[in-house]
Protein backbone atom coordinates (compact mmCIF):
# COMPACT_ATOMS: atom_id res chain seq x y z
CA UNK A 1 0.00 0.00 0.00
CA UNK A 2 3.41 2.11 0.37
CA UNK A 3 4.88 2.71 -2.42
CA UNK A 4 8.77 2.74 -1.56
CA UNK A 5 10.73 6.07 -2.44
CA UNK A 6 14.64 5.99 -2.93
CA UNK A 7 16.08 9.34 -2.70
CA UNK A 8 19.35 10.70 -3.40
CA UNK A 9 20.80 13.74 -1.43
CA UNK A 10 24.53 14.71 -2.71
CA UNK A 11 24.58 17.57 -0.36
CA UNK A 12 27.35 19.73 -1.43
CA UNK A 13 28.66 17.52 -4.31
CA UNK A 14 28.45 17.62 -8.11
CA UNK A 15 28.56 19.94 -11.24
CA UNK A 16 25.76 20.42 -13.78
CA UNK A 17 28.46 18.35 -16.07
CA UNK A 18 28.63 15.67 -13.31
CA UNK A 19 24.77 15.71 -12.80
CA UNK A 20 24.35 14.95 -16.29
CA UNK A 21 26.84 12.57 -16.75
CA UNK A 22 24.95 10.00 -13.66
CA UNK A 23 21.67 10.98 -15.16
CA UNK A 24 22.40 9.54 -18.69
CA UNK A 25 24.50 6.63 -16.68
CA UNK A 26 21.28 6.47 -14.32
CA UNK A 27 18.24 6.93 -16.24
CA UNK A 28 18.52 3.40 -18.32
CA UNK A 29 19.22 1.50 -15.19
CA UNK A 30 16.19 2.32 -13.68
CA UNK A 31 13.50 2.90 -16.45
CA UNK A 32 12.03 -0.19 -16.12
CA UNK A 33 12.29 -0.29 -12.41
CA UNK A 34 8.34 -1.06 -11.18
CA UNK A 35 6.46 -0.20 -7.76
CA UNK A 36 9.52 2.52 -6.22
CA UNK A 37 9.58 6.17 -6.93
CA UNK A 38 13.17 7.40 -7.72
CA UNK A 39 13.91 11.28 -6.20
CA UNK A 40 17.28 12.96 -6.57
CA UNK A 41 18.50 15.65 -4.76
CA UNK A 42 21.53 17.78 -6.58
CA UNK A 43 22.55 21.44 -5.26
CA UNK A 44 20.57 24.35 -6.18
CA UNK A 45 22.83 25.67 -9.16
CA UNK A 46 22.33 22.22 -11.02
CA UNK A 47 18.45 22.05 -10.68
CA UNK A 48 17.20 23.35 -14.24
CA UNK A 49 20.09 21.24 -16.22
CA UNK A 50 19.02 18.36 -14.27
CA UNK A 51 15.27 18.75 -14.37
CA UNK A 52 15.44 19.02 -18.08
CA UNK A 53 17.07 15.83 -18.41
CA UNK A 54 14.57 13.95 -16.29
CA UNK A 55 11.61 15.32 -18.41
CA UNK A 56 9.87 12.16 -19.21
CA UNK A 57 11.83 9.45 -16.84
CA UNK A 58 10.79 7.80 -13.95
CA UNK A 59 13.10 9.80 -11.61
CA UNK A 60 11.96 12.99 -10.01
CA UNK A 61 14.05 16.10 -9.12
CA UNK A 62 13.98 17.13 -5.37
CA UNK A 63 15.91 20.26 -3.63
CA UNK A 64 18.16 19.92 -0.87
CA UNK A 65 16.27 23.10 1.34
CA UNK A 66 14.03 25.96 0.61
CA UNK A 67 12.59 29.30 2.07
CA UNK A 68 9.25 29.92 3.48
CA UNK A 69 8.52 32.87 2.16
CA UNK A 70 7.64 33.31 -1.98
CA UNK A 71 9.78 36.83 -2.79
CA UNK A 72 10.90 39.43 -0.79
CA UNK A 73 13.80 40.70 0.91
CA UNK A 74 15.57 37.25 1.81
CA UNK A 75 18.64 37.53 0.28
CA UNK A 76 20.37 34.14 -1.01
CA UNK A 77 17.04 32.41 -0.68
CA UNK A 78 14.86 30.71 -3.09
CA UNK A 79 11.29 30.24 -2.70
CA UNK A 80 9.15 27.39 -3.11
CA UNK A 81 7.47 28.36 -6.82
CA UNK A 82 11.34 28.78 -7.90
CA UNK A 83 11.83 24.83 -7.33
CA UNK A 84 8.77 24.11 -9.12
CA UNK A 85 9.68 26.56 -11.86
CA UNK A 86 12.90 24.62 -12.75
CA UNK A 87 11.18 21.24 -12.43
CA UNK A 88 11.17 20.16 -8.89
CA UNK A 89 8.62 17.84 -7.75
CA UNK A 90 10.30 17.52 -3.93
CA UNK A 91 12.19 18.99 -1.49
CA UNK A 92 13.92 18.07 1.60
CA UNK A 93 13.31 19.94 4.65
CA UNK A 94 14.97 19.50 8.35
CA UNK A 95 18.00 17.36 7.14
CA UNK A 96 19.59 16.71 10.37
CA UNK A 97 22.76 18.95 8.54
CA UNK A 98 20.17 22.16 8.30
CA UNK A 99 19.55 21.91 12.02
CA UNK A 100 23.32 21.47 13.37
CA UNK A 101 25.09 24.12 11.00
CA UNK A 102 22.37 26.52 10.13
CA UNK A 103 20.74 26.62 13.32
CA UNK A 104 17.36 25.57 11.75
CA UNK A 105 14.76 24.67 14.05
CA UNK A 106 11.57 22.72 14.17
CA UNK A 107 8.94 25.98 13.53
CA UNK A 108 11.49 27.16 10.96
CA UNK A 109 10.98 23.50 9.20
CA UNK A 110 7.24 24.19 10.11
CA UNK A 111 6.56 26.76 7.86
CA UNK A 112 9.56 25.74 5.27
CA UNK A 113 6.77 22.72 5.14
CA UNK A 114 4.13 24.46 4.93
CA UNK A 115 5.19 26.86 2.13
CA UNK A 116 6.39 23.89 -0.02
CA UNK A 117 3.47 21.71 0.21
CA UNK A 118 1.30 25.45 -0.88
CA UNK A 119 3.42 25.72 -3.28
CA UNK A 120 2.85 22.20 -4.79
CA UNK A 121 6.15 20.18 -4.04
CA UNK A 122 5.97 17.20 -2.15
CA UNK A 123 8.39 17.24 0.78
CA UNK A 124 10.81 14.59 2.65
CA UNK A 125 10.56 15.61 6.78
CA UNK A 126 13.65 14.52 8.51
CA UNK A 127 14.29 13.61 12.00
CA UNK A 128 16.78 11.65 13.84
CA UNK A 129 18.51 11.56 17.04
CA UNK A 130 22.19 12.25 18.31
CA UNK A 131 24.50 9.80 19.81
CA UNK A 132 23.87 11.01 23.18
CA UNK A 133 20.29 11.12 22.92
CA UNK A 134 20.08 7.87 21.98
CA UNK A 135 22.68 6.61 24.81
CA UNK A 136 20.67 8.51 27.04
CA UNK A 137 17.04 6.99 26.27
CA UNK A 138 15.78 9.84 24.99
CA UNK A 139 15.24 8.93 21.58
CA UNK A 140 11.70 8.74 21.27
CA UNK A 141 11.06 11.67 23.58
CA UNK A 142 13.83 13.34 20.95
CA UNK A 143 11.53 12.61 17.48
CA UNK A 144 8.21 13.09 18.99
CA UNK A 145 8.99 17.05 20.04
CA UNK A 146 10.90 17.18 16.62
CA UNK A 147 7.54 15.60 14.64
CA UNK A 148 4.74 17.38 16.90
CA UNK A 149 6.84 20.71 16.16
CA UNK A 150 7.98 20.02 12.80
CA UNK A 151 4.56 18.69 11.10
CA UNK A 152 2.13 20.70 13.09
CA UNK A 153 -0.72 21.62 10.90
CA UNK A 154 0.68 19.76 7.57
CA UNK A 155 -1.28 18.00 4.75
CA UNK A 156 0.17 14.55 5.17
CA UNK A 157 -1.11 13.26 1.62
CA UNK A 158 2.11 14.84 0.52
CA UNK A 159 4.66 14.41 3.17
CA UNK A 160 7.40 11.56 3.57
CA UNK A 161 9.13 11.24 6.93
CA UNK A 162 12.78 10.40 6.88
CA UNK A 163 14.24 9.25 10.25
CA UNK A 164 18.05 9.53 10.56
CA UNK A 165 20.06 8.89 13.32
CA UNK A 166 22.71 11.22 13.41
CA UNK A 167 25.02 8.95 14.50
CA UNK A 168 24.72 6.78 11.36
CA UNK A 169 24.82 9.76 8.70
CA UNK A 170 27.93 9.50 6.90
CA UNK A 171 30.00 7.03 9.37
CA UNK A 172 29.37 3.69 7.93
CA UNK A 173 27.61 2.71 10.83
CA UNK A 174 23.59 1.35 9.87
CA UNK A 175 21.26 1.29 12.51
CA UNK A 176 20.59 -2.04 12.48
CA UNK A 177 17.37 -3.67 10.42
CA UNK A 178 15.78 -4.26 13.87
CA UNK A 179 16.97 -0.15 15.71
CA UNK A 180 15.26 0.95 12.37
CA UNK A 181 12.52 -1.13 12.51
CA UNK A 182 11.52 -0.16 16.36
CA UNK A 183 12.17 3.55 16.01
CA UNK A 184 10.22 3.56 12.79
CA UNK A 185 7.41 1.72 14.71
CA UNK A 186 7.64 4.47 17.02
CA UNK A 187 7.68 7.06 14.71
CA UNK A 188 4.38 5.72 13.32
CA UNK A 189 2.60 5.28 16.51
CA UNK A 190 3.91 8.85 17.15
CA UNK A 191 2.02 10.11 13.34
CA UNK A 192 -1.27 8.02 14.36
CA UNK A 193 -1.56 10.14 17.73
CA UNK A 194 -0.91 13.57 15.54
CA UNK A 195 -2.91 12.56 12.34
CA UNK A 196 -5.05 9.08 12.98
CA UNK A 197 -5.38 6.51 10.82
CA UNK A 198 -3.90 8.35 7.99
CA UNK A 199 -0.36 7.75 9.32
CA UNK A 200 -0.73 4.34 7.83
CA UNK A 201 -0.14 5.51 4.43
CA UNK A 202 2.94 8.00 5.64
CA UNK A 203 6.23 6.84 4.14
CA UNK A 204 8.51 6.76 6.44
CA UNK A 205 12.24 6.49 5.12
CA UNK A 206 15.31 5.79 6.75
CA UNK A 207 18.48 7.20 6.20
CA UNK A 208 22.16 7.00 7.78
CA UNK A 209 25.00 5.01 5.62
CA UNK A 210 22.43 3.18 3.48
CA UNK A 211 24.42 0.81 0.79
CA UNK A 212 23.36 -1.57 -2.22
CA UNK A 213 24.71 -4.32 0.96
CA UNK A 214 22.14 -3.34 3.37
CA UNK A 215 19.64 -1.74 1.92
CA UNK A 216 16.99 -4.97 1.36
CA UNK A 217 17.44 -5.76 5.00
CA UNK A 218 16.34 -2.71 5.98
CA UNK A 219 13.59 -2.04 3.42
CA UNK A 220 12.43 -5.88 4.47
CA UNK A 221 11.09 -4.02 7.47
CA UNK A 222 7.03 -3.72 7.78
CA UNK A 223 7.34 0.38 8.62
CA UNK A 224 10.85 1.30 6.14
CA UNK A 225 8.60 2.66 3.26
CA UNK A 226 11.99 3.91 1.56
CA UNK A 227 15.78 5.48 1.56
CA UNK A 228 17.35 8.98 1.52
CA UNK A 229 20.90 7.97 0.80
CA UNK A 230 24.06 10.36 1.07
CA UNK A 231 27.23 8.73 0.14
CA UNK A 232 26.29 5.32 -1.74
CA UNK A 233 23.70 7.86 -4.08
CA UNK A 234 26.85 9.64 -5.46
CA UNK A 235 27.60 6.48 -8.12
CA UNK A 236 24.95 5.43 -10.65
CA UNK A 237 25.14 2.21 -10.39
CA UNK A 238 25.69 2.03 -6.65
CA UNK A 239 22.15 4.30 -6.90
CA UNK A 240 20.80 1.94 -9.46
CA UNK A 241 21.43 -0.65 -7.53
CA UNK A 242 19.01 0.97 -4.22
CA UNK A 243 16.66 1.25 -6.63
CA UNK A 244 16.79 -2.17 -7.78
CA UNK A 245 16.59 -3.02 -3.88
CA UNK A 246 14.39 -6.29 -4.38
CA UNK A 247 16.88 -7.96 -6.67
CA UNK A 248 19.96 -7.38 -4.05
P1 LIG B 1 24.76 8.83 4.16
O1 LIG B 1 23.86 10.17 4.28
O2 LIG B 1 23.97 7.87 3.31
O3 LIG B 1 26.03 9.28 3.49
O4 LIG B 1 24.96 8.33 5.54
C1 LIG B 1 22.47 10.10 4.45
C2 LIG B 1 21.89 11.48 4.57
O5 LIG B 1 22.49 12.33 5.24
O6 LIG B 1 20.79 11.78 4.02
Amino acid sequence: MRTPVIAANWKLQKTVKETEDFLDALIPEVKDAADVEIVVAPVFTVLMSAGRKMEGTNVELCAQDVYFEESGAFTGEVAPSMLIDVGCKRVIVGHSERRQYFNEDDETLNRKAAASLKAGLRVIFCCGESLGQREAGKTNEHLSGQLTRGLKGLDMDRVDVAYEPIWAIGTGKTATPGMAQETHAFIRSHLKSMFGGKADAIRILYGGSVKPDNVKGLMECADIDGALVGGASLKPDSFAKLVNFRSQ
